[in-house]
């Protein structure tokens, strides 16, 4: 008997300490909400159904499937536009709060502009939001991720401020039919990568590669773009409709051996505080040395003007506050050092950053060349951000890991456990205004350039049936367990 009474106790006392090293015993906040994001072009398929106009990522991949690895694209895909439905009931079965998804501009829009709107387009987001809001899941749409219109990239797409005004009529067009069930909007996902690897690189759609000037157009013409949706919404929705109006930003944290404060500086700012410092800074404008370090490059390379545009002291002020919350998106960090030598192509922001980037060899690696799990960088940016911009109210509107082709993710189950602690342990012990966490992705889906060779989905998608049925994989039972719990579970 009292050896029994022993031995469980001893058991008691050990699960006690396993729950303590891997588990948490701390919640999240009441009002903090769980989501889990897609884009369209990644998972819809139904490339020319309906009335569909092209994009630049369906002109991208059948002009050019070499540029993908598997020569694949999104014309059918996981075809969430037959089968959204069961998107909708896999984000329910997780408990999910919010259901972030993009809307494809030519779906709505077939030539980018009011020429002609297809109302099977509106009819397709109408019928995902209406059974979202059934199932009392909140809607956050993105109104761009990635998929210009083809047409509009005839005249320049974001490299044209031509886009300003087109992107505003589609944003008042998506405001006006949704906007009585949509009180999330995120304009415009990640504009430094689609800007860095569409317009000064050529592995993105629509693959210009006028290095260092391409992405410093596009960045500015993204910039302005926002900030006309969001001061659209003000003016005309957010009195009946309440909503929120914010951007997604993707950024690394960086590290130095040699602990340079100056290198770690100028990294941060020129990859998220060239986005985030317009919108974000209390001064305004692209950072510092940004405009220092692009102007002198032009100067040196003969140039009258600097290649990094300048804004209006109208153009400050408009984009300056616009954003009700701080989309963050996080995979991964480095470590980074000045380089000696000039580095990257000549003219790119890589040569005007002027830093070599690096991981250790400690870093775990996923089936994506460049995603290294360092769960510490995302708690290391969060309060950097708290610090740099005034402790916004910040929503992680991705976060997520790549594998091959696996129902026991093990690994995806790990990265999610030791990032969402760094995401607790910054809301509780730093008082980071932290408010929301979306798992990047739902389904399995096109990964741009690496096309269908990495799985990023929570949900495995049976790809060679044409039904492409959805099952969860391990981390979807993970995630379902912490959102009930609101703690982190024990791995
Ligand atoms: C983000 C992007 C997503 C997804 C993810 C994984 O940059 O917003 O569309 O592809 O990366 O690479």
């Amino acid at each position: 008997m009292f050896l029994s009474r022993l031995i469980y106790i001893f058991t008691i006392f050990i699960v006690e300490i396993v729950v303590a090293k891997n588990g948490s015993s701390q919640h999240f906040p009441e009002n903090f909400l769980f989501g889990v994001s897609s884009s369209a072009y990644q998972i819809e398929g139904g490339w020319d159904s309906d009335g569909k106009g092209p994009s630049i990522w369906d002109e991208f991949t059948h002009l050019h499937p070499e540029k993908i690895v598997d020569r694949q694209n999104g014309d059918v895909g996981a075809n969430s536009y037959e089968y959204y439905l069961d998107d909708v009931e896999a984000v329910k079965s997780l408990n999910m709060n919010f259901y972030r998804f993009s809307i494809s501009w030519t779906r709505i829009l077939p030539t980018g502009d009011l020429t002609q709107v297809n109302e099977k387009g509106i009819e397709y987001y109408n019928k995902i939001i209406n059974k979202l809001i059934e199932y009392k899941i909140e809607p956050m749409v993105t109104m761009y991720h990635f998929d210009l219109p083809a047409h509009l990239q005839l005249l320049g797409g974001f490299a044209n401020s031509a886009i300003v005004q087109y992107f505003e009529e589609y944003a008042n067009l998506l405001f006006n039919r949704f906007g009585d069930r949509v009180k999330y909007w995120i304009t415009i996902n990640e504009a430094a990568e689609f800007c860095v690897k569409g317009y000064g690189g050529k592995i993105h759609a629509p693959g210009i590669n006028a290095h260092g000037k391409g992405e410093y157009l596009c960045v500015h013409n993204a910039l302005k773009s926002h900030a006309v949706a969001y001061h659209l919404y003000k003016r005309e929705y957010y009195n009946q409709y309440k909503g929120q109006v914010g951007i997604a930003l993707d950024s690394s944290f960086f590290y130095s051996d040699s602990n340079d404060t100056v290198v770690v500086n100028r990294e941060m700012q020129f990859t998220l505080g060239w986005i985030a410092h317009p919108i974000f800074s209390s001064d305004g404008d692209y950072p510092a040395v940004m405009i220092d370090r692009i102007a002198n490059h032009s100067k040196a390379e003969g140039r009258l003007v600097s290649r990094l545009p300048t804004f209006s002291n109208h153009w400050k002020r408009t984009i300056q506050g616009t954003s009700d919350f701080f989309g963050l998106n996080y995979y991964t960090s480095r470590y980074i050092r000045e380089s000696l030598e000039p580095i990257g192509e000549n003219p790119s922001v890589a040569r005007d950053r002027g830093n070599e980037r690096f991981t250790k060899p400690e870093w775990i690696k996923g089936a994506s060349d460049w995603l290294y799990s360092v769960p510490k960088g995302l708690g290391d940016l969060l309060r950097w951000i708290k610090a740099e911009y005034n402790n916004p109210e910040v929503i992680i509107t991705e976060n997520g890991w790549s594998d091959d082709d696996r129902l026991e993710d093990d690994s995806r189950v790990t990265y999610f456990h030791d990032h969402l602690e760094q995401v607790l342990d910054v809301i509780l012990n730093n008082g980071c205004n932290v408010k929301a966490f979306s798992v990047w992705s739902l389904v399995d889906n096109f990964e741009w350039s690496q096309g269908y060779t990495e799985k990023f989905g929570m949900f495995f998608v049976n790809m060679s049936s044409p039904r492409k049925e959805r099952i969860p994989k391990k981390s979807a039972y993970f995630m379902e367990e912490l959102i009930k719990k609101r703690s982190i579970p024990g791995i």
